[in-house]
């Protein structure tokens, strides 16, 4: 498609997502892949392609502050991207610090009070890595407008092979009951205890899968995840609205499936179960999204009547 005929399209089609959009996840965590295949078709190095990854990411930054995200978390370095050729390694080393201290200097983020955090094993980084996020952390804590969470040297097993083992060692000296090990107990023990849990995990780049990003965060609640084709540097607003739009129709299926179940609930149990089930539902119909309602009041009626 032609230059300004494209750019027409995708404003129309942008406005059209935003009237579809209702509101917005709390937390979006992006696999930004395809910088170098974005790179290698335009002839560049594998770097050049990693920087137009990162103009990217700030453009993500001013869509999520629009849509009311309060939490993004970026995969911005694997355990297993420590494997790659040398060079790339330290120009991508290169590249996080120097966004770091940008993103830690730039006026928005004070006035957004955005709070920048690392999450991973940062002590495997290079030093200089290290000492830009030890700058970003400290410049933005104590904000609370909004989480920049960046992925260093991260790893979801890792994550949770790591509290697995501090819980053994504390169960070992006597001051955990194994029997008391509950979620918090495993959450206190993850990279960051604040990290929220993932509502939508967006991946670019044309591969389905999620690449051992966050387990404990995404799959324990369930998170809606959107694949999409276009490599990082190339994904526009119109993608991050798609996928956006997924996590709502996504959410708004699941709501009214657990209406439904409870509805099935109040039919199995009949009258002595009716008073309670019919709270339940009362409640689930408040948190149902837009599109989603069921007519639980109407259906709960017919229920009793049927007593
Ligand atoms: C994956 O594409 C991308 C990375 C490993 C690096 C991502 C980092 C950035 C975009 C910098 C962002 C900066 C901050 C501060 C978060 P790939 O290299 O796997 O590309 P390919 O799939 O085409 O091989
Ligand atoms: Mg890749």
């Amino acid at each position: 498609m032609r230059g300004w005929l494209r750019r027409r399209f995708d404003a129309a089609y942008e406005r059209l997502l935003r009237r579809e959009i209702s509101g917005a996840p709390a937390h979006v965590a992006v696999i930004q892949d395809g910088n170098r295949r974005y790179a290698r078709e335009r002839g560049e190095d594998p770097s050049d392609g990693h920087h137009a990854g990162a103009e990217t990411t700030e453009r993500v930054l001013d869509w999520c502050a629009d849509l009311g995200v309060a939490e993004l978390t970026l995969y911005a370095f694997s355990t297993e991207n420590f494997e790659r050729p040398r060079e790339e390694r330290e120009r991508l080393f290169d590249l996080l610090e120097a966004k770091l201290r940008e993103f830690a200097d730039a006026e928005r983020v004070h006035e957004q009070g955005v709070r920048i955090r690392a999450i991973g094993e940062v002590d495997r980084l290079p030093e200089r890595v290290r000492d830009a996020v030890d700058y970003a952390e400290r410049r933005t804590d104590g904000y609370d407008g909004f989480t920049l969470n960046v992925a260093l040297a991260y790893g979801g097993r890792a994550e949770l092979l790591g509290a697995a083992r501090d819980v053994a060692r504390a169960v070992d000296r006597g001051a955990l009951d194994p029997d008391e090990v509950d979620v918090a107990e495993i959450e206190s023990r993850l990279h960051d205890d604040r990290v929220r849990d993932v509502d939508l995990i967006v991946r670019t780049g044309g591969d389905e899968r999620t690449s051992n990003f966050l387990p404990w965060h995404a799959n324990g609640n369930e998170a809606a995840v959107f694949f999409c084709a276009p490599y990082w540097p190339a994904f526009s607003k119109v993608d991050f609205l798609r996928a956006i739009r997924t996590y709502e129709s996504r959410e708004a299926s699941w709501q009214r499936a657990k209406a439904e179940r409870a509805l099935a609930l109040v039919r199995a149990f009949g009258s002595v179960e009716l008073g309670e089930a019919r709270d339940v539902l009362a409640r689930l119909r408040e948190s149902l999204p837009a599109g989603a309602d069921v007519d639980v009041e109407a259906e709960a009626e017919s229920e009793s009547r049927a007593d």
